[in-house]
């Protein structure tokens, strides 16, 4: 028998997931990080790498939720199947002696009626093997704030990951005051790079709320890494994980952003709770310097010359605001960009296609998105003289 392989000498396939709608975004941050893409799902992508690679990929992707590493493919019928494979498999070269244990699983499997039951008989198999090798049970249960393992068991194929993010990636760090409504930080970036900015020209975003795109744009506009901020990865709790590597990538990424954006990131809101919340989660991002805040109306946003990009994400009536009175608003919008927008793109992120045809201007691209599992779309407005449809 050859010597067993650490996890941080593997090479192999890298399932990276992400919510619905962002996999065209996905791919191409790995593609510009140059990682091949081996297949593209409706909620991720799959490619392949070193195990080291990870900690990159948790690094600096914006639109990923999690990055997840293949360690072992096997076939079950049934979750005792399941259990002699997971028992005979080397856990203790993945897993520290005094380490906690999450398992997580997608399994759709003809003899398991209740998922829940794969999981504690996976995590049982884990549990008693570690015991066997160390002596001693590990503690395990639902914190995803440790070692975090993925099972995917479709038919009987069964695949092991290492889920090498733990908590979700669109947990960045920065947002401790959400308010009401907020996009999740990973869809806030994916809207941005849909828009094409990339820092040259203005980013306008009234009704900003807890300033998401505003941050997200930030980042993107100074090729800063999203997840810097963040303390725990689930890579921290891979046997093995060398953390003087990890700062030195953190400090290679770091030095390799801007600390200038040549156009002028604009945030307002009405509210004025909302603008200070959008403040301090700026303030928490360290990207306050960059962005600047106003109270106002939406139609009261400075627009500076020189064109660029304005991006409104107005409520949309599912969860909060009134009918009669969004329609009002979203016809507003319509004029906000034709009388004030000239030589700017502007975006309407909703997901009521209904009020969004009360904004009156032609639509030139849609982009399909879902938040919270509402489809949504980012509708992309020309905005020159005359580009009302009613005027013409
Ligand atoms: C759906 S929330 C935006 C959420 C934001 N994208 C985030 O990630 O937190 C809509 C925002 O529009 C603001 N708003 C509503 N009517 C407005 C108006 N007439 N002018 C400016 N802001 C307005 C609300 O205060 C709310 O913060």
């Amino acid at each position: 028998m050859g010597e067993i392989m650490s996890f941080w000498e593997k090479k192999g396939r890298i399932a990276i997931t992400c919510a619905k709608g962002l996999p065209p975004f996905l791919k191409e941050e790995l593609l510009s990080m140059g990682f091949p893409i081996l297949s593209e799902g409706l909620a991720h992508i799959e490619t392949e790498g070193y195990a080291t690679d990870t900690m990159r990929l948790n690094l600096l992707l914006r639109t990923a939720q999690r990055v997840l590493f293949l360690i072992h493919e096997f076939r079950a019928k049934d979750s005792e199947e399941l259990y002699r494979n997971l028992f005979e498999f080397p856990w203790e070269t993945y897993l520290p002696e005094d380490g906690y244990i999450c398992l997580t699983s997608t399994v759709e499997n003809p003899t398991i009626k209740d998922s829940r039951f794969a999981n504690v008989r996976g995590k049982d198999a884990i549990v008693d093997r570690l015991r066997e090798k160390y002596g001693r049970r590990p503690d395990s249960g639902p914190k995803r704030d440790k070692s975090v393992i993925h099972l995917y068991w479709r038919g009987d194929h069964c695949q092991i990951f290492m889920d090498t993010s733990g908590e979700p990636l669109s947990k960045r760090g920065y947002r401790a005051h959400p308010l009401k409504a907020p996009l999740q930080e990973t869809l806030a970036a994916a809207l941005i790079l849909a828009t094409g900015w990339k820092g040259e020209a203005h980013l306008i975003n009234p009704m900003c709320g807890s300033g998401t795109l505003a941050i997200e744009g930030a980042f993107i506009g100074l090729g800063r890494a999203p997840n810097l901020l963040r303390e725990n990865f689930g890579f921290m709790h891979i046997k093995g994980f060398d953390e003087s590597s990890w700062k030195a990538l953190k400090r290679r990424v770091r030095a390799e952003s801007k600390d200038f954006l040549k156009g002028r990131i604009i945030a307002t809101d009405i509210s004025q709770q909302a603008v200070e919340a959008a403040k301090r989660n700026a303030i928490s991002a360290g990207v306050d310097r960059f962005i600047e805040f106003g109270v106002c109306d939406f139609s009261e946003t400075p627009l500076p010359a020189g064109g660029g990009v304005i991006i409104m994400n107005p409520e949309y009536g599912e969860r909060m605001g009134d009918q009669e009175e969004l329609k009002e608003t979203y016809r507003r919008i319509g004029d906000f960009f034709k009388k004030r927008g000239l030589g700017y793109k502007g975006y309407i992120f909703t997901g009521n296609f209904d009020l969004a045809k009360r904004v009156g201007l032609r639509v030139r691209r849609r982009f399909v998105f879902f938040n919270s599992n509402i489809e949504c779309r980012l509708l992309e407005y020309d905005i020159y003289e005359g580009s009302k449809k009613t005027a013409r």
